[in-house]
């Protein structure tokens, strides 16, 4: 199984950035803890991360055709981006969306996602294990 993992603007600065809200790890902290994740034993996982919605948008683009699923986490992008949603559509990669924190106990602006729709599922508040449990939707639900 081929999954892209995606991580959108300013989550390079995990680690540092409001650590009360998304903890003390570093991005590639988590992202080698998913990797060694013994449900990703089988998983031919490629991460990505771009503070840029074109550079995520052409990622998304070059691997359309080679790839089984997505899991996106697209920072602010979430909330305004119509051609990151456009994107998903176009590349017919089943895609989740994944968030550190509780979107819908933040900010207003926080909770409303232009790609829930076009998304299996949202998940939120969960740190980084949301990453395993959407893994964990792929496998046992076969989505
Ligand atoms: C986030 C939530 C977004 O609102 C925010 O802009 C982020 C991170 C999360 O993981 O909780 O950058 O997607």
């Amino acid at each position: 199984m081929r999954i892209l993992i995606i991580n959108g603007p300013n989550l390079n600065l995990l680690g540092e950035r409001e650590t009360n809200i998304y903890g003390s790890e570093t991005l590639d902290q988590i992202n080698n803890w998913i990797l060694n994740h013994e449900l990703c034993k089988d998983f031919d996982i490629k991460f990505f991360q771009s503070n840029s919605e074109g550079k995520i948008i052409d990622f998304l683009h070059s691997n359309r055709k080679n790839s089984d699923y997505c899991l996106i986490n697209p920072g602010a992008l979430t909330h305004y981006s119509y051609s990151l949603r456009d994107a998903i559509v176009a590349c017919q990669i089943p895609t989740i969306e994944i968030h550190l924190s509780d979107i819908h106990k933040r900010e207003n602006f926080r909770k409303i996602s232009v790609i829930k729709s076009v998304c299996l599922e949202q998940i939120y508040g969960r740190g980084k294990e949301g990453y395993i449990i959407a893994i964990k939707r792929i496998l046992e639900e076969k989505l």
